[in-house]
């Protein structure tokens, strides 16, 4: 197993079967409702497509994209739409998908406006939750599973837009993220190939020199 990924945290096994019982929950809740599922791009694509796969009821899915501005694994609440929804809300019964609630400030950021467009009712769902977002004021009604305060990787999950391809969730080893790593601006080169060893089938090659962002603001989270 690769230098850079600590630890498996949660195996594509346990994800599947908690997203099964997320999903067999929402049937119940919105039996009677039509649900329109708003994934938060991209961190939220796995848990998205696993959960709407495993809702019985007809849902409709839409997608919004948000920046926050901070450093490289903490966000800071000040956030921007890069992509607003392709629809309107009002009147609708709309659930938030999202991958992980840190600080809780983006994903409060987010219910408060769309609040303010007048659905019928919001609620949001979480594949991940960190002790952190109990300071938050955001109910969250769904939760996958709540984690120790690490910075974790995969299903959807980046660190300067990596390892989200990982079909597990694993915690990355302080080493990548800290001395030279995107967290200061820098690059995370030397993270992949390690990472990636043995876990994943070949894809050929692995992707050197593109450039990574980690201070300022997260493109997509
Ligand atoms: P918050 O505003 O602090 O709750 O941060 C929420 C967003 O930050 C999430 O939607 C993720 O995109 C990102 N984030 C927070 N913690 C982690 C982590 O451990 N790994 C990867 N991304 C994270
Ligand atoms: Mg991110």
């Amino acid at each position: 197993m690769g230098a850079d990924l600590e630890d498996v945290l949660i195996t594509p096994e346990r994800l599947q079967h908690r997203v099964g019982e997320l999903a067999a929950q929402i049937d119940a809740d919105y039996a009677d409702r039509e649900l329109l599922l708003v994934g938060v791009l991209k961190g939220a694509v796995m848990v998205m497509a696993d959960l709407a796969r495993a809702i019985r009821l007809p849902v409709e899915m839409d997608w919004m994209a948000v920046s926050s501005y901070g450093s490289g694994t903490k966000s800071s609440g000040v956030v921007r739409i890069l992509k607003d929804l392709d629809c309107d809300i009002t009147g609708r019964h709309v659930l938030v998908v999202e991958d992980i609630i840190d600080s809780g400030l983006t994903l409060s950021w987010l219910v408060r406006n769309l609040e303010s467009r007048g659905p019928a009712s919001l609620r949001v769902c979480a594949l991940l939750r960190k002790p952190t977002a109990a300071r938050t004021d955001v109910d969250v009604t769904y939760v996958g599973f709540d984690i120790a305060d690490a910075f974790v990787i995969g299903y959807g999950l980046d660190y300067a837009e990596r390892y989200r391809n990982l079909p597990f969730i694993g915690t990355l080893a302080p080493h990548v993220y800290t001395a030279g790593g995107a967290a200061e601006g820098g690059r995370a080169e030397r993270g992949r190939a390690g990472l990636l060893d043995g876990l994943l089938p070949d894809h050929g090659s692995t992707r050197q020199g593109s450039s990574r962002h980690g201070g300022g603001e997260h493109n997509s989270r």
